[in-house]
């Protein structure tokens, strides 16, 4: 188990570079098993739920190979359509496998993802998606096994009561790209990542419109060819970094951001005294000079305010004077960070789903657990924050989804150790009682 240990107080300044989109990415590896042609993806970020998708690749037939930094090649002459369920089982997004395979070999199997701490993570409108072009799904002993030997175009709904599904989305473009006849698809995501997605799909043949709205109309085509694509930046990564220097009252430049994915973000902030602005593809963040102002948010589907920035955007209201208000709407129970936080000594209170917080003068420096990736992020983020020391524990949730985290947020100025079990010094285990 690794440990992060966060010398809190220091502001953060200078620059960072963004990495490629981990949920750009993920979808992206899955359709590269539309075609027997060779794609190459420019940009991966290096993270395990990447590598983890190449094994999952790997495990169905394809070939995968990691020719540099960022740099994969992945050809899937040939594969077959079942995953093994002791890796796919281990991470929700490999549901995105569905769509290709189906479209590919006209049938697939996978273990039904499991849920997580966020929440219940159904796959009844990827279901829906399929079973609307044709396929016939049965769900039986914890897997969907999908039958499409007869796909066909057709106009579907696959929204769902908490808005769009983005990996929905995915599967549903996917197979309807080798779907013969014309498909319309309504109440899509439209995520950046699903936007990338559309891209890379029109780059190997796909006959996609509407691309970037909520209405996608696909020609479905006999076959896809091989491509050379970058990945977009990862625009979560990128407001993880805004909040941290806003969390230290620091001034940072965020290289490489697309400040185009960050609509609702950016505005949220600038109306809580963090101004961002955009400068020569670099993204500047700093607090007004009126300083920081109570946070009011609502998580929405793109473009409204991410679910992925709510946990870290929690970690900054705690220090913000005033009271702040944010509200979940798409993972209704994602608040595992916050007990976390009250460790520390936030003023928290959980109404519904809704974090009702108080902003405190200072945090304390405590031994805090991580939960998921988000949750992770924002502990550290606390932690960047607060006084004295503090430690993250189970630090893999938080390797699943930035890369380099603590060497970029030291590049800045933060003091950011990771630790392995045998280095955990006397104070740490004397404070968790190990
Ligand atoms: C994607 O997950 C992201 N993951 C998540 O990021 C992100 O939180 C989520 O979209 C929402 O933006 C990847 O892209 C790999 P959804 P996904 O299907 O596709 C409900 C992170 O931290 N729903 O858009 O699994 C669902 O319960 C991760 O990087 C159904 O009801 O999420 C939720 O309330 C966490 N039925 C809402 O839709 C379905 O069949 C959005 O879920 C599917 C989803």
């Amino acid at each position: 188990m690794e440990v992060f240990r966060i010398q809190g107080g220091s502001s953060l300044s200078g620059k960072v570079q963004v990495s490629g989109s981990k949920n750009a990415s993920l979808p992206l590896f899955a359709a590269c098993l539309l075609t027997s042609e060779e794609c190459i993806l420019e940009n991966v970020p290096d993270l395990s739920d990447i590598r983890f998708m190449g094994e999952i690749l790997s495990a169905l037939g394809a070939n995968v190979e990691k020719l540099g930094s960022g740099k994969w090649k992945i050809q899937a002459s040939s594969i077959m359509p079942r995953a093994p369920y002791g890796l796919v089982r281990k991470m929700r997004a490999s549901v995105c496998l569905l769509g290709p395979l189906v479209a590919r070999l006209r049938r697939a199997e996978i273990p039904m993802p499991g849920g997580c701490v966020i929440g219940n993570r159904p796959i009844d409108l990827h279901i829906r998606a399929l079973r609307g072009l044709g396929a016939e799904v049965e769900l039986s002993g914890g897997t969907v096994k999908v039958n499409g030997r007869h796909l066909k175009g057709n106009s579907i709904f696959i929204g769902g009561r908490h808005g769009s599904t983005v990996t929905g989305t995915a599967n549903a473009v996917m197979t309807a790209c080798l779907s013969p006849g014309h498909t319309v698809l309504e109440g899509c995501a439209c995520e950046p990542e699903i936007t990338d997605l559309c891209r890379m799909l029109t780059s190997m043949g796909a006959q996609i419109s509407g691309i970037g709205s909520h209405t996608l109309e696909i020609d479905g085509v006999k076959n896809l060819s091989g491509t050379h694509y970058t990945v977009i930046p990862d625009r979560i990564e990128a407001a993880t970094y805004a909040l941290a220097a806003a969390i230290t009252g620091g001034e940072v430049s965020i290289l490489g951001a697309n400040c185009r994915h960050l609509g609702a973000f950016a505005n949220l902030m600038n109306e809580s005294g963090v101004e961002l602005s955009e400068s020569e593809k670099a993204l500047k963040v700093a607090l007004s000079k009126d300083g920081l102002r109570p946070i009011e948010a609502i998580t929405l589907p793109y473009p409204g305010f991410p679910t992925d920035l709510q946990a870290q955007t929690c970690a900054l209201a705690c220090i913000t004077d005033g009271l702040s208000i944010l509200t979940e709407r798409v993972y209704p129970s994602r608040f595992m960070h916050l007990p976390e936080l009250m460790r520390m000594g936030a003023s928290i209170s959980l109404e519904g789903s809704s974090a009702i917080i108080r902003g405190v003068k200072r945090l304390n420096g405590a031994p805090v657990m991580a939960s998921d990736l988000r949750a992770s992020a924002a502990l550290i983020l606390a932690g960047l924050a607060a006084k004295g020391e503090t430690w993250v524990q189970r630090v893999y949730h938080l390797d699943r989804g930035y890369d380099s985290f603590e060497s970029k947020l030291n590049s800045m100025g933060a003091s950011v150790e990771r630790l392995t079990e045998e280095d955990l010094p006397k104070s740490f285990l004397q404070a968790t009682d190990n």
